[in-house]
């Protein structure tokens, strides 16, 4: 496989959705990650929130904080050179009104992020539009939202009864309507995500989704194979069979390029 050196932007997403060259992003919470996910071919690297459990070790996503995502974007930023870098916005960092997203936002951005990522529906429409008029672009997340946790009862699939299908599909509506440039699929069936890919104007990335999706994301050290107990079922280990974490981190790659990852054993 050929990697492009040329620099991943928003425009350049939009494009490879358009011509189907599937999107392979992974999380990365560092400079030396980032130059090597970077060099291995990832078009996307996303700073999740998830650094509060792969990193700091907590149940759940809801204790970071903001300096916490800026000093993991600066970190990333540093090392990655072609990739496009896309930071979560902290759990209490952009719930309360467009202001308090944007500002926060600005940090995320100034700290070396090209786009920031929000998770939620319709309720956040305005603070969409808001970031979007203001040049900041958005990347939505639906499905099973982690910083709803609590709500939920737990990490569960989401869009599996036909009225809740049809609520996240009215909910990417209304979010590629405010003008977001990216959405997130987390955990949701397979088909739903294909048709959804199919019917809307930006690329979608999946996780736990099927390989409907414009792209695919993993958290690193899950594809790693660094966790502890069990894994998610929508997880592949590429470290098996993988000489080096180089080699595990191209098969990623290679694997989502051409679409074999996500298979039916990895999706819903
Ligand atoms: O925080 C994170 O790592 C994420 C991915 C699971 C999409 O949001």
């Amino acid at each position: 496989m050929t990697i492009s050196t040329a620099r991943r932007t928003v425009p350049t997403l939009a494009a490879m959705a358009r011509e189907r060259e599937k999107i392979a992003m992974l999380t990365c919470y560092d400079a030396s990650f980032a130059t090597l996910l970077d060099s291995a071919g990832v078009d996307v690297l996303l700073i999740g929130d998830s650094l509060g459990m792969v990193i700091g070790g907590h149940a759940t996503t809801l204790p970071v904080a903001l300096e916490d995502m800026v000093y993991h974007t600066r970190c990333v930023a540093s090392g990655a050179k072609r990739a496009l870098i896309v930071a979560d916005m902290s759990f209490g960092s952009y719930q309360e009104s467009p202001q308090q997203a944007y500002g926060n936002a600005a940090r995320l951005l100034a700290a070396g992020a090209q786009m920031v990522k929000l998770e939620g529906g319709s309720w956040l429409a305005a603070t969409v539009e808001f970031l979007v008029a203001r040049g900041i672009p958005v990347c939505g997340h639906l499905g099973l939202q982690p910083q709803f946790v609590h709500h939920l009862g737990g990490y569960k699939a989401q869009g599996r009864t036909e009225a809740s299908a049809q609520a996240l599909g009215d909910d990417a509506r209304r979010l590629v309507a405010a003008g977001i440039a990216l959405l997130v699929f987390e955990m949701i069936p397979a088909a739903l995500a294909g048709e959804l890919t199919a019917e809307l104007s930006v690329p979608t990335i999946g996780i736990g989704a099927g390989p409907g999706c414009s792209g695919q994301v993993l958290v690193l050290y899950d594809m790693l194979g660094i966790y502890p107990g069990k894994p998610a079922r929508f997880v592949r280990n590429f470290m098996t069979g993988s000489a080096t974490i180089e080699a595990a981190v191209v098969g990623y790659v290679q694997a989502v390029k051409d679409g074999s990852f996500p298979g039916p054993e990895y999706s819903l």
